[in-house]
């Protein structure tokens, strides 16, 4: 499934074969590029970035390198191939064929849940407009936009849902997604940690790490989807998201190797004189992080997940691979609950606790990046130990709203919170000083003082290779 680059939007879906939606979607691309002018990457509009494109859908070769500038970005519209005779997976319509055109009744549940994903690409691309002024090497910046360029791309990947399927409702969701905007107090985006600021890099590879995860797992649900369409963009949008999560992981690795190699010099736990960041300002970042993305997964038991499940919109992680009837009739979960003003768990039906479930996924896999990182202090010597703090840390959605927790995962008054949230959450003078070590480093292959390099460069390119022409 080639691309077709000759057309005024990039597509592997015949689009020219659709004069209404070629139309509806060639009106709406000048309102993309306003958007991308206004509220994507501040400045660097002009400089050439060496960014992938991608030029297939298939397992190799899908990605090609060049230097473009950003405005030129060819944004386009990739859908997974179709899997032949592909049969629903889950749900009370399970091995029916999968639908290719919308079915009434689930129309407004699909629509939402395609504008609540599309919502989430352009709004981290507001919240990171700023960094390339900070970038703390050119590696980094050409990472930072394409992330950036790709988030976009995902947004283009929800309006084709949008404008194909579901005509005139489905074009004005489309352009209310560029209308909301990142922390706007009169037209906020949909969910909070996407209202949320990404001031400085340490916050950009832990959004990256966390919040692009979050992602991963929410798109990886709509692969399962009986909307075929559906399934298959998100298929394709898995491959992208894949690289802004290991800039995440890698990020933070190369922020803790560079904290460890100072500790060791200097043989002290305070390396902010030595242009370091202290272990424990990068837990409390994690904590806010990790706390705040947990909300994206949405009431810890929920009718609309129970329904979208059986309904076939949204699945599990993995629901193909997993051994049970794909329907749920009957099964329980022990589901965490607050009983007597104590954490502890109540059986209920599992089919409500999908939103659970989707989380424990995914602290599974955050768990295994924490593991890694712990892996470099104890190689360095160093005994203390980066965690996860509990599930219902810091949290404004689900059971856990209504209590404070503390990391380690007991319920405490409003005055202790009070008391000790800044040995939990980064503080006015963490954040300021993270700040006041974001200057930016343009020389090829030089880092900040604050970073390791990386292991190697992009797309075989050394580290000193000019990512960025400035
Ligand atoms: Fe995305
Ligand atoms: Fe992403």
């Amino acid at each position: 499934m080639k691309v077709d680059y000759a057309t005024k939007i990039p597509n592997n879906v015949n689009l020219a074969e659709d004069r209404q939606l070629t139309r509806a979607l060639e009106s709406w691309q000048p309102k993309y590029l306003a958007w991308w002018n206004q509220l994507g990457p501040k400045d660097f509009a002009n400089n050439e970035v060496f960014l992938r494109t991608a030029i297939d859908v298939g397992q190799e070769g899908w990605a090609h390198f060049d230097y473009v500038t950003m405005p030129e970005y060819r944004w386009g519209i990739f859908l997974a191939e179709p899997k032949p005779d592909r049969r629903i997976s889950f749900g009370e319509h399970i091995g029916q064929p999968v639908w290719n055109e919308v079915p009434g009744e689930y129309r407004f549940d699909l629509r939402r849940l395609i504008a609540v994903q599309g919502d989430t690409e352009p709004a981290s691309v507001e919240q990171q407009r700023h960094l390339g002024k900070t970038a703390p090497s050119l590696y980094d910046l050409r990472n930072l936009f394409q992330v950036n360029v790709e988030e976009g791309r995902h947004l283009w990947a929800m309006v084709y849902l949008l404008h194909r399927y579901f005509g005139k409702d489905g074009r004005e969701e489309a352009d209310a997604l560029l209308e909301r905007h990142s922390g706007d107090p009169d037209r906020p985006r949909l969910l909070g940690a996407f209202n949320e600021p990404t001031p400085d890099w340490l916050s950009f590879y832990l959004f990256t790490y966390f919040t692009d995860r979050d992602g991963k797992f929410q798109l990886h649900a709509l692969t399962e989807s009986a909307f075929d369409p559906l399934a298959r963009t998100t298929q394709f949008m898995l491959k992208e998201e894949a690289h802004h999560m290991f800039v995440g992981a890698t990020g933070v690795a190369r922020v803790i190797q560079r904290t460890a190699e100072l500790m060791k010099k200097y043989d002290t736990d305070d390396i902010r004189q030595y242009g370091g960041i202290n272990l424990s300002i990068i837990q409390k970042y994690l904590n806010f992080h990790y706390s705040i993305t947990l909300d994206l997964f949405g009431g810890d038991t929920s009718s609309n997940a129970a329904n979208y499940y059986a309904s076939g919109l949204k699945g599990r992680f993995h629901e193909s691979e997993r051994k049970d009837d794909h329907r749920l009739l009957g099964s329980t979960y022990q589901a965490e609950a607050i009983i007597d003003g104590n954490i502890g768990t109540i059986e209920v039906p599992t089919i409500t606790a999908l939103n659970q479930i989707l989380q424990d996924d995914f602290i599974a896999d955050c768990q295994n990046g924490v593991d890694r990182w712990n892996r470099i202090l104890s190689e360095s010597g160093i005994h203390t130990k980066l965690y996860l703090p509990h599930r219902g840390f810091n949290r404004q959605v689900g059971i856990f709203a209504d209590y404070h927790v503390t990391p380690d995962g007991n319920i405490c008054t409003k005055d202790e919170w009070e008391l000790r949230k800044s040995e939990w959450l980064p503080t006015i003078d963490d954040r300021s000083f993270v700040s006041s070590l974001m200057v930016p480093v343009r020389e090829p292959g030089k880092m900040a003082s604050w970073l390791a390099p990386p292991a190697s460069g992009i797309a075989n390119r050394p580290i000193d290779f000019v990512y960025v022409k400035l």
